[in-house]
């Protein structure tokens, strides 16, 4: 399953500048039916949205469903819809939405609908799958998939690269991926979104809350859409320029930084610290871990049946930093392995990853279908990228060679979106634009969010001095209070403004602690 791992890049992405295709208010689209869901919860109603397959051949009559979740709102009167993406791509919204319902319930006030729908390619909405199984998934070129290959580590480099052109043939061969391939892009996303903002709101306008990929697809349908917005929070954000015109390298920029800040952290909560014993400074703790890492690069470790490598530790890592919540367990395991216990960290890896996170992660190729086929790289032959894999190596020498299978991916997919956005972001929309990134977010730097910022006109910047990969993984009453007042009164924070958490990192507390203290949780 490690494939996984190293390439699902935003877990937390024909050409198009605003103007050219005008097919905003399309025809096709159904009354909407929401009726009873497939999940437990009774409160929630789904409903399904024809909308077209291909939004540039208007003679075409082919369709496909958006499957659409709704939490309803709990105030009235009500004032309309919120739509959702939480990132991915790949990640099924709709499950996403209805386990954290009461979190952003509170978060948004209750007098909004929330809706999310699964993207097309993402889970059953018009499956990117070039396998028939998922034991011949596995059997392809995905075995080759779960390094995490160094710049200079020519072989892994290669073995990667081969995976990648093998599994962009396995696409280009798969019967039914035909239709599929050229009809997932973000712009077509987009485009379903304004279909169900037609279909659910009197107003025709949007209100969007993007996490992480998210933030790619939010800042693509702003720039097409820019008449359309009535509020945005663009929120862990990707650079949008990179997403379509290169690879995603500057997502990474600071995950060096957290990493030696969690260490940091980590020995101020002794209690909850798995480094604490070691009468270490978080220097010489730092420093005996990247050592760690690179023994393990010459001379891997086992577990059992399970092989430990660099990779594993470092996807590891990754995913753990995604949320304050792991911070603890990842600090056992990191001490685990500093004494030689490879039986140890596998047996917290195992528990908490690979059947926790991993295990969500959805069974089709639509973690790169959709961004592969929204971007055209300079960089296209092994050689050529060369450069990429250097960069992402000096973005961060901790995670970033973990974008190197994608990027490697992205070079050698064969379907390109039939239309790409192709501008440069910079708008004005009819209300401005809330972004938020974290100070201490691994997967999206905050330069990103401040490169979003510079480019939609009037679009305020909150820095929120958390850790984790979106803004609600360490809870801010101030945040929180942002949030909500944009979404009431569309009011914006000034210029500069920086929210700090309620807690720490290693505290055992969650943002819902939080809105329960400042009353935003009603009737607990
Ligand atoms: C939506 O369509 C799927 C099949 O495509 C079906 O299983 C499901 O019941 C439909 N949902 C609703 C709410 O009609
Ligand atoms: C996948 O299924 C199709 C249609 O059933 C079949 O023709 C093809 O041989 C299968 N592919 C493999 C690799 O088994
Ligand atoms: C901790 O380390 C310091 C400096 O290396 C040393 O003086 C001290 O005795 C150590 N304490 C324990 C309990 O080992
Ligand atoms: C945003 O990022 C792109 C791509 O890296 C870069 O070309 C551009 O200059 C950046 N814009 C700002 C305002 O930083």
């Amino acid at each position: 399953m490690l494939w996984k791992t190293t390439l699902l890049q935003f877990a937390a992405l024909s050409s198009v500048h605003a103007n050219t295709i005008a097919t905003s208010n399309h025809a096709r689209s159904d009354q909407l039916r929401w009726g009873a869901c497939d999940v437990d919860d009774p409160s929630l109603q789904c409903a399904n949205l024809t909308v077209p397959m291909d939004y540039t051949d208007p003679d075409s009559d082919a369709t496909i469903q958006l499957h659409l979740l709704k939490v309803p709102a709990v105030r009235t009167p009500k004032k309309g819809s919120i739509l959702f993406n939480f990132g991915g791509p790949g990640l099924e919204a709709r499950h996403s939405l209805a386990g954290l319902s009461k979190r952003i319930l509170a978060l948004t006030g209750g007098d909004y609908d929330l809706i999310a729908h699964d993207p097309r390619g993402v889970a059953k909405t018009f499956t990117a799958s070039c396998f028939n199984t998922s034991e011949e998934r596995m059997a392809g070129p995905y075995a080759a998939m779960s390094s995490v290959a160094d710049p200079e580590d020519r072989l892994a480099l290669s073995t990667l690269w081969g995976a990648s052109l093998a599994l962009g043939n396995a696409c280009y061969d798969y019967p039914s991926f035909q239709d599929k391939g050229p009809n997932l892009g973000t712009v077509f996303t987009a485009r379903d979104l304004m279909q169900i903002v037609d279909a659910v709101e009197g107003d025709g306008l949007l209100r969007y809350w993007g996490l992480s990929y998210g933030t790619a697809l939010g800042a693509t349908v702003a720039a097409m859409f820019p008449d359309r917005i009535d509020r945005m929070i663009l929120d862990s954000v990707v650079n949008p320029h990179q997403f379509y015109n290169y690879y995603d390298t500057e997502i990474w920029a600071d995950a060096d930084m957290v990493f030696s800040s969690f260490i940091k952290e980590c020995l101020k909560a002794p209690e909850h610290c798995g480094f604490s014993h070691r009468n270490s400074t978080a220097f010489d703790i730092e420093k005996d871990i990247y050592n760690m890492i690179d023994s393990l690069k010459t001379e891997a470790l086992a577990a059992g049946d399970q092989v430990v490598d660099s990779a594993i530790v470092r996807s590891f890592i990754r995913f753990s930093l995604y949320s304050p919540s792991s911070y603890s367990y990842l600090s056992r395991a990191l001490d685990l392995l500093l004494s030689n216990n490879a039986a140890g960290f596998m047996e917290i890896y195992n528990e908490n990853l690979a059947e926790g996170f991993l295990a969500t992660v959805a069974q089709d190729e639509s973690a790169f279908a959709i961004p592969c086929s929204d971007k055209i790289a300079p960089q296209q032959t092994f050689t050529e990228l060369g450069e990429i894999f250097t960069e992402l190596n000096g973005e961060s020498r901790l995670l970033g060679s973990s974008g190197s299978g994608l990027a490697m991916i992205c070079a050698n997919w064969r379907f390109q979106a039939k239309e790409r956005y192709t501008g440069n972001f910079e708008s004005k929309t009819k209300h401005p634009l809330l972004v938020i990134g974290n100070r201490y977010d691994s997967a999206t730097a905050l330069r990103c969010a401040q490169n979003v910022t510079a480019s939609f006109e009037d679009s305020v910047l909150v820095e929120h001095g958390g850790f984790g990969h979106g803004s609600w993984s360490q809870g801010s009453a101030c945040t929180s209070k942002i949030i909500r007042s944009y979404f009431a009164e569309g009011t914006l924070p000034e210029y500069g403004t920086i929210c700090e958490p309620d807690y720490g990192p290693f505290e055992p507390k969650t943002i819902d602690d939080v809105l329960k203290d400042i009353g935003f949780m009603d009737g607990e």
